[in-house]
Protein backbone atom coordinates (compact mmCIF):
# COMPACT_ATOMS: atom_id res chain seq x y z
CA UNK A 1 0.00 0.00 0.00
CA UNK A 2 2.57 2.49 1.17
CA UNK A 3 4.98 2.58 -2.03
CA UNK A 4 1.71 3.57 -4.10
CA UNK A 5 0.78 6.36 -1.62
CA UNK A 6 4.06 7.46 -2.17
CA UNK A 7 4.09 6.95 -5.53
CA UNK A 8 0.66 8.29 -5.64
CA UNK A 9 2.13 11.38 -4.16
CA UNK A 10 4.97 11.71 -6.32
CA UNK A 11 3.31 11.53 -9.33
CA UNK A 12 0.91 14.71 -7.82
CA UNK A 13 4.28 16.56 -6.89
CA UNK A 14 5.44 15.55 -10.68
CA UNK A 15 2.34 16.54 -12.39
CA UNK A 16 2.22 20.32 -10.22
CA UNK A 17 5.44 21.00 -11.63
CA UNK A 18 5.16 20.27 -14.47
CA UNK A 19 2.49 22.53 -14.86
CA UNK A 20 4.10 25.16 -12.69
CA UNK A 21 7.06 24.67 -15.66
CA UNK A 22 4.38 25.06 -18.24
CA UNK A 23 3.52 27.94 -16.93
CA UNK A 24 6.38 29.61 -16.52
CA UNK A 25 7.47 28.61 -20.03
CA UNK A 26 3.81 29.73 -21.51
CA UNK A 27 3.40 33.00 -19.38
CA UNK A 28 7.04 34.59 -18.72
CA UNK A 29 7.23 37.38 -16.81
CA UNK A 30 5.94 40.75 -19.27
CA UNK A 31 7.83 44.00 -18.47
CA UNK A 32 6.96 46.91 -19.96
CA UNK A 33 9.95 49.36 -20.89
CA UNK A 34 8.11 52.91 -21.86
CA UNK A 35 10.81 54.89 -23.63
CA UNK A 36 9.75 58.40 -23.05
CA UNK A 37 11.15 61.88 -22.34
CA UNK A 38 10.88 63.04 -19.17
CA UNK A 39 12.47 66.02 -17.17
CA UNK A 40 14.96 65.47 -14.68
CA UNK A 41 16.83 67.88 -12.74
CA UNK A 42 20.54 67.86 -11.24
CA UNK A 43 22.82 70.70 -10.29
CA UNK A 44 20.40 73.03 -10.36
CA UNK A 45 19.88 72.37 -14.34
CA UNK A 46 16.45 70.68 -15.42
CA UNK A 47 16.58 68.60 -18.78
CA UNK A 48 14.07 66.81 -20.70
CA UNK A 49 15.77 63.40 -21.32
CA UNK A 50 15.37 60.05 -22.83
CA UNK A 51 14.72 56.97 -19.72
CA UNK A 52 12.56 53.91 -19.35
CA UNK A 53 8.92 54.78 -17.71
CA UNK A 54 10.14 57.76 -16.72
CA UNK A 55 12.93 56.49 -14.12
CA UNK A 56 17.08 58.06 -13.76
CA UNK A 57 18.24 55.27 -13.05
CA UNK A 58 16.27 52.94 -14.92
CA UNK A 59 14.10 50.10 -13.31
CA UNK A 60 15.34 47.01 -11.91
CA UNK A 61 14.46 43.64 -13.50
CA UNK A 62 14.76 40.74 -10.39
CA UNK A 63 14.51 37.32 -11.90
CA UNK A 64 16.12 33.59 -11.32
CA UNK A 65 18.25 32.21 -12.10
CA UNK A 66 17.38 30.12 -15.82
CA UNK A 67 14.24 32.22 -16.09
CA UNK A 68 12.78 33.79 -19.20
CA UNK A 69 11.95 37.33 -19.17
CA UNK A 70 9.70 39.06 -21.70
CA UNK A 71 10.63 42.74 -22.47
CA UNK A 72 8.11 44.99 -24.40
CA UNK A 73 9.99 47.96 -25.43
CA UNK A 74 8.15 50.65 -26.15
CA UNK A 75 9.56 53.57 -28.20
CA UNK A 76 7.47 57.14 -26.97
CA UNK A 77 10.43 59.33 -27.61
CA UNK A 78 11.83 61.40 -30.43
CA UNK A 79 14.65 59.31 -30.89
CA UNK A 80 15.58 55.79 -32.58
CA UNK A 81 16.58 53.13 -29.26
CA UNK A 82 17.95 49.50 -28.87
CA UNK A 83 17.89 48.08 -25.31
CA UNK A 84 20.53 45.39 -24.72
CA UNK A 85 21.03 43.09 -22.07
CA UNK A 86 24.45 43.07 -20.79
CA UNK A 87 25.87 40.19 -19.22
CA UNK A 88 23.00 37.91 -20.24
CA UNK A 89 23.86 34.89 -23.03
CA UNK A 90 21.25 34.52 -24.84
CA UNK A 91 21.69 31.41 -25.57
CA UNK A 92 20.76 30.86 -29.31
CA UNK A 93 18.69 34.04 -29.29
CA UNK A 94 21.12 36.89 -30.57
CA UNK A 95 17.42 38.21 -32.20
CA UNK A 96 17.14 39.91 -28.82
CA UNK A 97 20.67 40.64 -27.65
CA UNK A 98 19.54 44.65 -28.33
CA UNK A 99 22.51 45.99 -30.36
CA UNK A 100 22.11 48.68 -33.46
CA UNK A 101 22.97 47.61 -36.76
CA UNK A 102 25.00 44.21 -35.34
CA UNK A 103 21.63 42.47 -34.10
CA UNK A 104 18.54 44.39 -34.90
CA UNK A 105 17.78 48.06 -36.35
CA UNK A 106 16.79 50.89 -34.11
CA UNK A 107 13.64 50.74 -32.96
CA UNK A 108 11.91 53.60 -34.27
CA UNK A 109 9.63 56.46 -32.41
CA UNK A 110 5.99 55.11 -32.43
CA UNK A 111 6.92 51.26 -32.45
CA UNK A 112 7.85 48.63 -30.48
CA UNK A 113 9.74 45.53 -29.57
CA UNK A 114 9.20 42.59 -27.46
CA UNK A 115 12.39 41.48 -26.86
CA UNK A 116 12.93 37.72 -24.98
CA UNK A 117 15.68 37.63 -22.36
CA UNK A 118 16.76 34.27 -21.32
CA UNK A 119 19.00 33.62 -18.82
CA UNK A 120 20.81 30.36 -18.39
CA UNK A 121 23.48 29.80 -15.29
CA UNK A 122 23.81 33.85 -14.82
CA UNK A 123 23.07 34.71 -10.90
CA UNK A 124 23.93 37.69 -9.10
CA UNK A 125 24.13 41.40 -11.15
CA UNK A 126 24.53 42.35 -14.21
CA UNK A 127 22.29 45.18 -16.39
CA UNK A 128 20.85 46.44 -19.36
CA UNK A 129 21.05 49.77 -21.09
CA UNK A 130 20.58 51.45 -24.55
CA UNK A 131 22.83 50.42 -27.52
CA UNK A 132 22.05 52.91 -30.02
CA UNK A 133 24.02 56.22 -30.23
CA UNK A 134 25.12 57.67 -26.40
CA UNK A 135 21.63 57.13 -25.36
CA UNK A 136 22.99 54.65 -22.48
CA UNK A 137 23.79 57.37 -20.14
CA UNK A 138 20.35 57.57 -19.19
CA UNK A 139 18.99 54.60 -20.45
CA UNK A 140 20.08 52.21 -17.92
CA UNK A 141 19.24 49.97 -14.92
CA UNK A 142 20.23 46.98 -13.23
CA UNK A 143 19.39 42.98 -13.20
CA UNK A 144 19.59 41.22 -10.27
CA UNK A 145 19.64 37.32 -10.59
CA UNK A 146 18.51 35.25 -7.71
CA UNK A 147 18.92 31.52 -7.19
CA UNK A 148 16.39 29.67 -7.54
CA UNK A 149 13.87 29.28 -5.01
CA UNK A 150 15.11 25.89 -3.37
CA UNK A 151 18.66 27.58 -3.29
CA UNK A 152 20.12 29.87 -1.79
CA UNK A 153 23.54 32.27 -2.08
CA UNK A 154 27.25 30.23 -1.68
CA UNK A 155 27.94 32.92 1.34
CA UNK A 156 25.43 33.76 4.59
CA UNK A 157 22.67 35.79 4.05
CA UNK A 158 22.63 39.25 3.73
CA UNK A 159 20.31 41.44 5.92
CA UNK A 160 19.39 43.31 2.73
CA UNK A 161 20.44 43.95 -0.61
CA UNK A 162 21.20 47.61 -2.03
CA UNK A 163 21.93 48.15 -5.76
CA UNK A 164 24.39 50.81 -6.33
CA UNK A 165 24.25 52.55 -9.93
CA UNK A 166 27.38 54.66 -11.28
CA UNK A 167 26.29 56.93 -13.60
CA UNK A 168 26.93 60.27 -15.06
CA UNK A 169 25.19 63.38 -15.51
CA UNK A 170 25.58 66.03 -18.38
CA UNK A 171 23.60 69.03 -18.20
CA UNK A 172 23.08 69.19 -21.60
CA UNK A 173 21.61 67.01 -24.07
CA UNK A 174 23.64 63.51 -24.39
CA UNK A 175 22.48 63.37 -28.08
CA UNK A 176 24.03 66.47 -28.47
CA UNK A 177 27.09 65.65 -26.78
CA UNK A 178 27.37 63.15 -28.95
CA UNK A 179 26.62 64.72 -32.62
CA UNK A 180 29.19 67.29 -31.46
CA UNK A 181 31.70 64.77 -30.59
CA UNK A 182 31.04 62.76 -34.04
CA UNK A 183 31.49 66.42 -35.85
CA UNK A 184 34.46 67.61 -33.90
CA UNK A 185 36.77 64.20 -33.97
CA UNK A 186 37.99 64.87 -30.35
CA UNK A 187 36.88 63.84 -26.77
CA UNK A 188 33.69 64.72 -25.76
CA UNK A 189 32.75 67.52 -23.37
CA UNK A 190 33.19 65.83 -20.19
CA UNK A 191 30.12 65.07 -17.90
CA UNK A 192 29.27 67.72 -15.54
CA UNK A 193 28.83 64.84 -12.62
CA UNK A 194 29.22 61.53 -11.83
CA UNK A 195 26.13 59.70 -9.76
CA UNK A 196 25.55 57.57 -7.31
CA UNK A 197 21.96 55.98 -7.67
CA UNK A 198 21.89 58.81 -10.24
CA UNK A 199 22.84 61.44 -7.49
CA UNK A 200 26.08 63.60 -7.61
CA UNK A 201 26.52 64.03 -3.72
CA UNK A 202 27.25 66.96 -1.72
CA UNK A 203 31.13 67.94 -3.38
CA UNK A 204 29.03 69.10 -6.59
CA UNK A 205 27.24 72.58 -6.44
CA UNK A 206 23.58 72.78 -5.64
CA UNK A 207 23.10 69.24 -5.08
CA UNK A 208 24.22 68.37 -1.02
CA UNK A 209 19.63 68.13 -0.52
CA UNK A 210 19.64 64.82 -2.83
CA UNK A 211 22.64 62.76 -1.71
CA UNK A 212 22.09 59.38 -1.66
CA UNK A 213 21.87 57.89 2.02
CA UNK A 214 22.50 54.24 3.24
CA UNK A 215 21.07 53.20 6.23
CA UNK A 216 22.19 50.35 7.78
CA UNK A 217 21.99 48.95 10.83
CA UNK A 218 25.16 48.48 13.49
CA UNK A 219 26.18 44.68 13.15
CA UNK A 220 24.69 43.47 9.75
CA UNK A 221 26.10 42.82 6.72
CA UNK A 222 24.40 44.23 3.52
CA UNK A 223 24.97 43.12 -0.76
CA UNK A 224 25.49 45.80 -2.32
CA UNK A 225 25.34 45.22 -6.03
CA UNK A 226 27.19 47.82 -8.07
CA UNK A 227 27.55 48.52 -11.25
CA UNK A 228 29.15 50.79 -12.82
CA UNK A 229 26.72 52.42 -15.96
CA UNK A 230 29.31 55.60 -16.86
CA UNK A 231 30.38 55.78 -20.06
CA UNK A 232 33.99 56.59 -20.02
CA UNK A 233 35.50 55.94 -16.29
CA UNK A 234 36.73 52.89 -14.62
CA UNK A 235 36.22 54.12 -11.04
CA UNK A 236 37.48 53.38 -7.52
CA UNK A 237 34.62 53.06 -4.51
CA UNK A 238 35.59 53.20 -1.20
CA UNK A 239 33.67 53.62 2.45
CA UNK A 240 35.54 55.32 4.81
CA UNK A 241 36.94 53.18 7.32
CA UNK A 242 35.26 50.19 5.83
CA UNK A 243 36.70 47.04 3.96
CA UNK A 244 34.36 44.65 1.56
CA UNK A 245 34.27 41.16 0.43
CA UNK A 246 33.52 40.99 -3.18
CA UNK A 247 31.95 37.37 -3.64
CA UNK A 248 30.02 38.07 -7.18
CA UNK A 249 31.42 39.33 -10.84
CA UNK A 250 29.28 40.26 -13.76
CA UNK A 251 26.81 37.77 -12.94
CA UNK A 252 28.65 35.22 -11.85
CA UNK A 253 30.14 34.23 -8.02
CA UNK A 254 33.69 34.56 -6.83
CA UNK A 255 35.62 32.72 -4.26
CA UNK A 256 35.34 35.98 -1.26
CA UNK A 257 37.81 38.38 -1.60
CA UNK A 258 38.71 40.79 0.79
CA UNK A 259 39.89 44.40 0.23
CA UNK A 260 39.88 48.09 0.87
CA UNK A 261 38.58 49.47 -2.41
CA UNK A 262 36.45 48.28 -5.20
CA UNK A 263 37.58 49.15 -8.51
CA UNK A 264 35.30 48.57 -11.79
CA UNK A 265 35.24 49.80 -15.70
CA UNK A 266 32.28 50.56 -17.25
CA UNK A 267 30.23 47.74 -18.14
CA UNK A 268 31.10 45.46 -14.85
CA UNK A 269 29.10 44.81 -12.39
CA UNK A 270 30.15 43.56 -8.84
CA UNK A 271 28.44 41.97 -5.67
CA UNK A 272 30.14 42.48 -2.29
CA UNK A 273 29.50 41.99 1.34
CA UNK A 274 29.62 45.31 3.97
CA UNK A 275 29.72 44.62 7.22
CA UNK A 276 28.43 47.57 9.56
CA UNK A 277 31.29 47.05 11.81
CA UNK A 278 32.34 50.18 12.66
CA UNK A 279 31.23 52.81 15.91
CA UNK A 280 27.31 54.46 15.01
CA UNK A 281 28.40 57.49 13.13
CA UNK A 282 28.13 58.40 9.40
CA UNK A 283 30.40 57.69 6.95
CA UNK A 284 31.37 59.20 3.36
CA UNK A 285 30.88 56.86 0.45
CA UNK A 286 32.57 57.67 -2.50
CA UNK A 287 33.48 56.66 -6.27
CA UNK A 288 36.45 58.73 -7.45
CA UNK A 289 37.63 57.83 -11.17
CA UNK A 290 40.99 55.66 -11.84
CA UNK A 291 42.98 58.58 -13.68
CA UNK A 292 46.41 59.20 -14.56
CA UNK A 293 45.85 63.16 -15.25
CA UNK A 294 42.83 65.12 -14.51
CA UNK A 295 41.13 65.75 -11.34
CA UNK A 296 37.58 64.84 -11.10
CA UNK A 297 35.06 65.42 -8.49
CA UNK A 298 34.31 62.66 -6.81
CA UNK A 299 30.32 61.20 -6.39
CA UNK A 300 29.66 60.85 -2.46
CA UNK A 301 27.17 59.36 -0.79
CA UNK A 302 26.29 58.91 2.79
CA UNK A 303 26.71 55.64 4.92
CA UNK A 304 24.86 55.93 7.90
CA UNK A 305 23.93 54.09 11.21
CA UNK A 306 21.02 53.76 12.61
CA UNK A 307 19.39 51.96 15.66
CA UNK A 308 16.17 52.70 17.98
CA UNK A 309 18.17 55.32 19.94
CA UNK A 310 20.64 56.08 17.93
CA UNK A 311 20.52 58.79 14.90
CA UNK A 312 23.60 59.87 13.52
CA UNK A 313 23.67 63.39 13.92
CA UNK A 314 23.12 65.10 10.46
CA UNK A 315 26.17 67.67 10.75
CA UNK A 316 29.02 67.84 12.83
CA UNK A 317 31.84 66.89 12.56
CA UNK A 318 32.64 66.85 9.00
CA UNK A 319 32.54 63.64 7.10
CA UNK A 320 35.98 62.46 5.94
CA UNK A 321 36.97 61.52 2.19
CA UNK A 322 38.23 57.86 1.83
CA UNK A 323 41.42 58.40 0.65
CA UNK A 324 42.06 56.31 -2.53
CA UNK A 325 44.71 54.00 -3.88
CA UNK A 326 47.33 55.54 -6.13
CA UNK A 327 47.26 55.40 -9.83
CA UNK A 328 49.98 52.98 -10.32
CA UNK A 329 49.60 52.41 -14.43
CA UNK A 330 47.97 48.82 -14.45
CA UNK A 331 47.48 47.25 -11.09
CA UNK A 332 44.22 48.70 -10.17
CA UNK A 333 42.24 48.23 -13.40
CA UNK A 334 42.96 44.89 -13.66
CA UNK A 335 43.14 44.36 -9.44
CA UNK A 336 40.19 42.04 -9.39
CA UNK A 337 41.23 40.23 -13.08
CA UNK A 338 44.35 39.22 -11.09
CA UNK A 339 42.85 38.33 -7.86
CA UNK A 340 39.82 36.65 -8.23
CA UNK A 341 38.95 33.22 -8.45
CA UNK A 342 36.08 31.48 -9.62
CA UNK A 343 34.21 29.41 -6.49
CA UNK A 344 34.90 26.16 -8.77
CA UNK A 345 32.81 23.92 -6.30
CA UNK A 346 30.97 21.16 -7.28
CA UNK A 347 27.63 23.26 -7.72
CA UNK A 348 29.66 25.86 -9.34
CA UNK A 349 31.81 23.99 -11.97
CA UNK A 350 34.69 25.77 -14.17
CA UNK A 351 35.09 24.56 -17.29
CA UNK A 352 38.15 26.08 -18.98
CA UNK A 353 38.93 25.37 -22.67
CA UNK A 354 42.11 23.45 -22.65
CA UNK A 355 43.09 22.38 -26.00
CA UNK A 356 42.77 26.07 -28.03
CA UNK A 357 41.69 25.92 -31.46
CA UNK A 358 41.95 29.56 -31.87
CA UNK A 359 44.52 31.45 -31.41
CA UNK A 360 43.80 35.60 -31.18
CA UNK A 361 45.94 37.97 -30.79
CA UNK A 362 43.82 41.52 -30.61
CA UNK A 363 45.62 44.42 -30.71
CA UNK A 364 43.82 47.30 -29.08
CA UNK A 365 45.18 50.99 -29.93
CA UNK A 366 44.04 54.91 -30.70
CA UNK A 367 44.50 56.20 -34.18
CA UNK A 368 44.38 59.46 -36.10
CA UNK A 369 42.56 59.99 -38.69
CA UNK A 370 42.27 63.48 -41.36
CA UNK A 371 39.71 65.55 -39.94
CA UNK A 372 38.45 67.80 -43.28
CA UNK A 373 35.33 69.10 -41.90
CA UNK A 374 34.88 72.67 -41.33
CA UNK A 375 33.30 71.17 -37.43
CA UNK A 376 36.60 69.69 -36.78
CA UNK A 377 38.58 71.09 -33.73
CA UNK A 378 42.03 69.53 -35.11
CA UNK A 379 43.39 68.87 -38.62
CA UNK A 380 42.70 65.01 -37.15
CA UNK A 381 40.38 63.16 -35.87
CA UNK A 382 40.73 60.50 -32.85
CA UNK A 383 40.01 57.17 -33.86
CA UNK A 384 40.19 53.46 -32.47
CA UNK A 385 41.11 49.73 -33.71
CA UNK A 386 41.79 46.43 -32.82
CA UNK A 387 44.26 45.16 -35.06
CA UNK A 388 44.31 48.34 -36.71
CA UNK A 389 40.74 47.65 -38.34
CA UNK A 390 38.89 50.79 -37.09
CA UNK A 391 35.13 49.01 -37.33
CA UNK A 392 32.35 50.86 -39.67
CA UNK A 393 29.02 49.92 -38.43
CA UNK A 394 27.01 48.55 -41.50
CA UNK A 395 23.77 50.07 -42.78
CA UNK A 396 21.48 46.74 -42.22
CA UNK A 397 21.99 44.49 -39.66
CA UNK A 398 24.57 41.79 -39.42
CA UNK A 399 22.18 39.36 -38.09
CA UNK A 400 20.02 39.86 -40.58
CA UNK A 401 22.89 39.78 -43.52
CA UNK A 402 24.14 36.60 -41.93
CA UNK A 403 20.74 34.66 -41.31
CA UNK A 404 19.23 35.63 -44.79
CA UNK A 405 22.70 35.30 -47.04
CA UNK A 406 22.72 38.80 -47.60
CA UNK A 407 25.92 39.53 -49.42
CA UNK A 408 28.58 42.92 -48.95
CA UNK A 409 27.27 43.79 -45.39
CA UNK A 410 30.38 42.49 -43.43
CA UNK A 411 33.13 40.76 -44.76
CA UNK A 412 34.13 37.43 -42.81
CA UNK A 413 37.87 38.08 -42.85
CA UNK A 414 38.89 39.80 -39.28
CA UNK A 415 42.48 39.23 -38.91
CA UNK A 416 43.37 36.73 -36.46
CA UNK A 417 47.07 39.08 -35.77
CA UNK A 418 47.31 42.44 -35.97
CA UNK A 419 49.14 43.28 -39.22
CA UNK A 420 52.51 44.35 -37.85
CA UNK A 421 54.13 43.86 -34.37
CA UNK A 422 56.61 46.22 -32.69
CA UNK A 423 56.83 46.62 -29.30
CA UNK A 424 53.34 47.80 -28.09
CA UNK A 425 53.98 48.38 -24.60
CA UNK A 426 56.48 50.96 -25.19
CA UNK A 427 55.56 54.15 -26.34
CA UNK A 428 57.61 54.26 -29.71
CA UNK A 429 54.73 55.20 -32.03
CA UNK A 430 53.60 53.17 -35.31
CA UNK A 431 49.83 52.93 -35.86
CA UNK A 432 49.04 56.51 -34.35
CA UNK A 433 51.51 58.31 -37.19
CA UNK A 434 50.16 55.89 -39.94
CA UNK A 435 46.29 55.30 -40.16
CA UNK A 436 43.81 52.11 -39.19
CA UNK A 437 42.32 50.43 -42.21
CA UNK A 438 38.07 50.74 -42.25
CA UNK A 439 36.22 47.81 -42.34
CA UNK A 440 33.12 45.57 -41.49
CA UNK A 441 34.92 42.56 -40.91
CA UNK A 442 33.68 39.51 -39.04
CA UNK A 443 35.75 36.64 -37.37
CA UNK A 444 33.64 33.63 -38.10
CA UNK A 445 34.19 30.92 -35.76
CA UNK A 446 33.19 26.51 -36.17
CA UNK A 447 30.26 25.90 -33.46
CA UNK A 448 32.27 24.12 -30.20
CA UNK A 449 35.62 26.15 -31.25
CA UNK A 450 37.82 26.84 -28.17
CA UNK A 451 39.03 30.46 -28.53
CA UNK A 452 41.57 32.06 -26.36
CA UNK A 453 42.04 35.87 -26.96
CA UNK A 454 45.12 37.83 -26.07
CA UNK A 455 44.30 41.51 -26.07
CA UNK A 456 46.94 43.64 -25.92
CA UNK A 457 47.59 46.86 -25.06
CA UNK A 458 49.16 49.96 -26.62
CA UNK A 459 50.29 52.99 -25.52
CA UNK A 460 49.43 54.44 -28.75
CA UNK A 461 48.15 58.32 -28.88
CA UNK A 462 45.94 59.07 -25.62
CA UNK A 463 45.91 55.06 -24.72
CA UNK A 464 44.63 54.37 -21.69
CA UNK A 465 42.87 51.14 -20.37
CA UNK A 466 40.18 49.50 -22.14
CA UNK A 467 36.80 47.25 -20.62
CA UNK A 468 36.61 44.96 -23.80
CA UNK A 469 33.35 43.36 -23.24
CA UNK A 470 32.05 40.13 -25.42
CA UNK A 471 27.98 39.64 -26.03
CA UNK A 472 26.57 36.16 -26.01
CA UNK A 473 29.32 34.75 -23.75
CA UNK A 474 31.29 34.88 -20.06
CA UNK A 475 35.17 34.85 -20.42
CA UNK A 476 37.69 33.10 -18.39
CA UNK A 477 40.30 35.25 -17.59
CA UNK A 478 43.12 33.39 -17.21
CA UNK A 479 46.04 35.67 -17.12
CA UNK A 480 46.96 39.43 -17.42
CA UNK A 481 50.28 41.54 -16.95
CA UNK A 482 52.45 44.02 -17.39
CA UNK A 483 54.20 44.82 -21.15
CA UNK A 484 54.13 42.55 -24.26
CA UNK A 485 52.70 39.59 -24.44
CA UNK A 486 55.04 36.80 -24.52
CA UNK A 487 53.40 33.84 -26.14
CA UNK A 488 56.46 31.30 -24.42
CA UNK A 489 56.79 33.02 -21.03
CA UNK A 490 53.38 33.61 -20.37
CA UNK A 491 51.21 31.32 -20.78
CA UNK A 492 52.77 28.56 -18.54
CA UNK A 493 51.61 31.08 -15.45
CA UNK A 494 47.53 31.16 -16.47
CA UNK A 495 45.34 30.23 -14.31
CA UNK A 496 43.33 27.22 -15.16
CA UNK A 497 41.89 26.22 -12.28
CA UNK A 498 39.51 28.29 -11.12
CA UNK A 499 39.78 31.59 -13.04
CA UNK A 500 37.06 34.08 -12.58
CA UNK A 501 34.28 34.53 -15.31
CA UNK A 502 33.80 37.77 -16.80
CA UNK A 503 31.73 39.48 -19.13
CA UNK A 504 33.91 43.02 -19.23
CA UNK A 505 37.71 42.55 -18.68
CA UNK A 506 40.17 45.27 -18.19
CA UNK A 507 43.34 45.10 -20.64
CA UNK A 508 46.06 47.77 -19.23
CA UNK A 509 47.10 50.44 -21.37
CA UNK A 510 51.09 49.45 -21.60
CA UNK A 511 49.80 45.22 -20.70
CA UNK A 512 48.42 42.56 -21.73
CA UNK A 513 44.89 40.28 -20.44
CA UNK A 514 44.22 37.12 -21.91
CA UNK A 515 40.14 35.19 -22.08
CA UNK A 516 39.27 32.12 -22.79
CA UNK A 517 35.50 30.70 -23.82
CA UNK A 518 34.05 27.88 -26.07
CA UNK A 519 32.02 29.30 -28.71
CA UNK A 520 28.79 27.13 -27.76
CA UNK A 521 26.21 29.72 -28.39
CA UNK A 522 25.39 30.12 -32.26
CA UNK A 523 24.39 34.01 -33.16
CA UNK A 524 26.05 37.31 -33.97
CA UNK A 525 27.79 38.78 -31.14
CA UNK A 526 29.03 41.92 -30.94
CA UNK A 527 32.73 42.93 -28.94
CA UNK A 528 33.73 46.35 -27.88
CA UNK A 529 35.40 48.76 -25.86
CA UNK A 530 33.29 49.47 -22.99
CA UNK A 531 33.86 53.25 -23.08
CA UNK A 532 31.47 54.49 -25.56
CA UNK A 533 34.31 57.14 -26.81
CA UNK A 534 36.56 53.86 -27.80
CA UNK A 535 33.66 52.02 -28.46
CA UNK A 536 32.59 55.27 -31.18
CA UNK A 537 36.17 55.41 -32.59
CA UNK A 538 35.74 52.10 -33.73
CA UNK A 539 37.45 49.67 -30.92
CA UNK A 540 34.66 47.15 -31.98
CA UNK A 541 34.46 43.68 -33.39
CA UNK A 542 31.53 41.23 -34.55
CA UNK A 543 32.20 37.30 -33.94
CA UNK A 544 29.18 34.67 -35.71
CA UNK A 545 29.41 31.66 -34.17
CA UNK A 546 27.89 29.32 -36.97
CA UNK A 547 25.48 26.72 -36.16
CA UNK A 548 26.00 23.31 -34.66
CA UNK A 549 24.51 19.80 -36.27
CA UNK A 550 22.10 19.12 -33.84
CA UNK A 551 19.08 21.70 -33.55
CA UNK A 552 19.35 22.42 -29.99
CA UNK A 553 23.18 23.86 -31.71
CA UNK A 554 21.34 26.03 -34.06
CA UNK A 555 20.23 30.14 -33.56
CA UNK A 556 16.27 29.78 -33.05
CA UNK A 557 14.29 31.81 -35.83
CA UNK A 558 13.33 35.82 -35.44
CA UNK A 559 10.93 36.80 -34.05
CA UNK A 560 8.16 38.41 -36.34
CA UNK A 561 8.43 41.78 -35.24
CA UNK A 562 12.25 42.84 -35.88
CA UNK A 563 12.71 46.57 -36.34
CA UNK A 564 13.94 46.98 -39.57
CA UNK A 565 16.96 49.31 -41.09
CA UNK A 566 15.79 53.52 -41.73
CA UNK A 567 18.30 55.40 -40.72
CA UNK A 568 22.42 54.96 -41.55
CA UNK A 569 24.91 54.69 -39.11
CA UNK A 570 26.53 58.20 -37.89
CA UNK A 571 29.87 56.95 -38.65
CA UNK A 572 29.51 56.48 -42.33
CA UNK A 573 28.70 60.03 -42.82
CA UNK A 574 31.99 61.35 -41.23
CA UNK A 575 34.07 58.54 -42.27
CA UNK A 576 33.79 57.83 -45.72
CU1 LIG B 1 27.18 46.85 -22.17
CU2 LIG B 1 27.76 46.08 -26.05
O1 LIG B 1 27.43 46.45 -24.12
CU1 LIG C 1 38.86 51.50 -24.91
Amino acid sequence: MLPTMKCLFLYFLCTISIIFEDMSSAHPVVHRFEVTKSTHTRLCHTKSMLTVNGQFPGPTIYARRGEVVIIDVINNADQNITIHWHGVKMPRNPWSDGVNFITQCAITPGNRFRQRMILSDEEGTVFWHAHSDWSRATVHGAIIILPPKSETYPFPKPHAEVPLILGEWWNGDVQQVYENFMAEGRDAKVSDAFLMNGQPGDLYPCSSQDTYKLRVEPGKTYLIRMVNAMMNYIMYFKIHNHNFTVVGIDGAYTKPLNTEHIAITPGQSIDFLLEANQPPARYYMAARVYSRGAVYVPTTGILEYTTENYTSPSSSPPLQLPSFPVFDDWAASSHFSRNLRSLADEKHPVDVPMNITENLFFVLSINLWPCLEDSCVKSDRLLASINNISMLMPDTDILHAYYNGIKGVFQPNFPDQPPRKFNFANSELTWSQGHPQFGTAVYMLEYNSTVEIVFQGTNLGEGIDHPMHLHGYSLYVVGTGFGNFDPVKDPPNYNLVDPPLMDTVAVPRRGWTAVRFRANNPGVWYMHCHFDRHQTWGMKMVFIVMDGEHPDEKMLPPPPDMPRCQTPPLDLVFRV
